[in-house]
């Protein structure tokens, strides 16, 4: 077995608004390995994004243990935490959140920029490659606007992918296009998953997907009830 890049130990979130306090994770426990490809499902309310908020290191938990690629979260300070993030993780959301005005090129290449770079032409062409393997090479210089639903997807999934993260989180990726589109955005995250050996969590309501991931983890009011 691939080696773990993600444990999570009894993982409890409460959100507090006022005197208002919400349960919403209630004791998380799960691992995940290197290069797997991971279905998160559950009803709508169930805790499926704030799991992926908190695991992407966007929000903190209330108390447990994330250990992202050998580093407890608990123990970085929150400018560690953003550079942890923009060095070990992609993201992928059902809103494709790609900057309107930039090309498709200028987006891929958005994640280097708070990072030192060495040598911009080497970057520049990994993300001119990630387009291409994406089926865009013909829309590089598009602006974001300029694109299709899931040609804004597909610049999305490269963008995750151009820091060459260890994990990618998806929150419902495939949930604002139209079933083809969704086919093709999941078989091509899948085939990028193999090819880097990146693990995938991506949150679903689509059974298919369920059925096309390496194994399934089921959440129902806060608590894993499968893995
Ligand atoms: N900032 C917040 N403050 C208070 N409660 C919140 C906050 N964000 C989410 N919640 C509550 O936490 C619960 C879980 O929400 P979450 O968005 O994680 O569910 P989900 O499984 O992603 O649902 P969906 O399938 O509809 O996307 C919900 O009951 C929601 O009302
Ligand atoms: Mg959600």
């Amino acid at each position: 077995m691939n080696p773990v890049v993600l444990r999570v130990s009894d993982l409890r979130k409460t959100y507090v608004d006022g005197d208002v306090e919400t349960p919403v994770l209630k004791g998380i426990n799960l691992e995940f390995h290197r290069g797997e490809f991971v279905s998160l499902m559950g009803p709508s309310g169930s805790g499926k994004s704030t799991l992926l908020s908190i695991l992407g290191t966007l929000l903190r938990p209330t108390s447990g243990e994330v250990e992202l690629v050998g580093n407890k979260l608990s123990t970085l300070d929150d400018g560690d935490v953003t550079r942890f993030r923009n060095l070990h993780i992609g993201f992928v959301f059902q809103f494709h959140h790609l900057l309107p005005d930039f090309t498709a090129l200028e987006n891929v290449l958005f994640p280097t920029l708070p990072r030192r770079v060495d040598d911009p032409r080497t970057e520049r062409a990994r993300a001119i490659e990630l387009l291409r393997r994406v089926g865009l090479s013909d829309r590089m210089n598009f602006r974001a606007t300029k694109l299709s639903g899931g040609q804004k997807q597909r610049v999305a999934v490269a963008r995750a992918l151009m820091n060459a993260p260890e994990i990618v989180f998806a929150d419902e990726p495939t949930g604002n296009l139209d079933r083809d589109t969704g086919e093709e955005v999941l078989a091509l995250m899948r085939e990028l998953c193999v090819e880097h050996g990146t693990m995938f969590l991506i949150s679903t309501h689509d059974e298919e997907i369920a059925r096309r991931s390496d194994r399934t983890v089921r959440i129902l009011d806060g608590r894993v009830v499968s893995s």
